[in-house]
């Protein structure tokens, strides 16, 4: 498994796969893996000849500056689960090789993007759409999968692809939940116990609900 910090790097490994004919599958994501996150990239391993997994903490979605500052960071422990996993790549860039200058793109996903999560973290979506797409003309991926915990997130996802032409199939997986349905999320470990003990409420209420 190698581990990539270079876009320029990162394409020229990739260049050499495609002229190889490898399809390619990617897994997006911010670090601190768990579970859920390994499902993705079982999925991805299986259904592709070679597997690359982002971990960048993407600074432009997130509209909480304490949030951003306080999201585990865990890159070390990310690559020794990603290697046994079958992951190829590990592509880790900085904020600069990211955002060498600041993105100024605002995208209109419509109803989509406003309602549930956009209504409640203004400027979420369009920096999940800012980095995204990034990383998919970085990649070049054939297949790339999310998970459908952050189910609005897929529907961004799908209108962004759909809007700029990117060809890349989105592949959605099912949710991994604790045993007492608390859905696997690397948030998870900033629950204090005592809303460590609430938080399975919100998947029961939701599934009473649409009994
Ligand atoms: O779901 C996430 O972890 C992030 O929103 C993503 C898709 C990796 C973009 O930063």
């Amino acid at each position: 498994m190698k581990i990539v910090n270079s876009i320029k790097e990162l394409k020229s490994y990739l260049a050499e796969e495609k002229r190889n004919n490898k399809q390619i599958g990617f897994v997006p994501t911010m670090g601190a893996l768990h579970n859920g996150h390994l499902s993705l990239v079982k999925r991805c391993v299986e259904e592709n000849d070679v597997s690359v997994v982002s971990v960048f903490v993407n600074p432009t979605q997130f509209n909480d500056k304490h949030d951003l500052e306080t999201y585990p960071r865990t890159l070390d422990k990310d690559c020794a689960l990603l290697e046994p996993a079958g992951c190829d790549y590990v592509f880790a860039p900085s904020a600069e090789e990211m955002y060498p200058e600041p993105d100024t793109r605002t995208f209109d996903f419509g109803t989509v993007s406003a309602v549930m999560e956009g209504a409640r973290r203004p400027g979420h979506f369009n920096g999940v759409a800012q980095i995204v797409s990034k990383l998919f003309y970085a990649v070049e991926p054939d297949n790339a999968y999310f998970g459908e915990k952050d189910f609005q997130q897929i529907a961004v996802i799908r209108a962004m692809v759909k809007q700029l032409d990117i060809p890349v199939k989105i592949n959605a997986c099912p949710i991994l939940r604790e045993a007492d349905g608390l859905a696997l999320s690397s948030r998870n470990v900033r629950l204090t116990p005592e809303q460590r003990q609430k938080a399975p409420l919100i998947a029961r209420t939701l599934k009473e609900s649409t009994n």
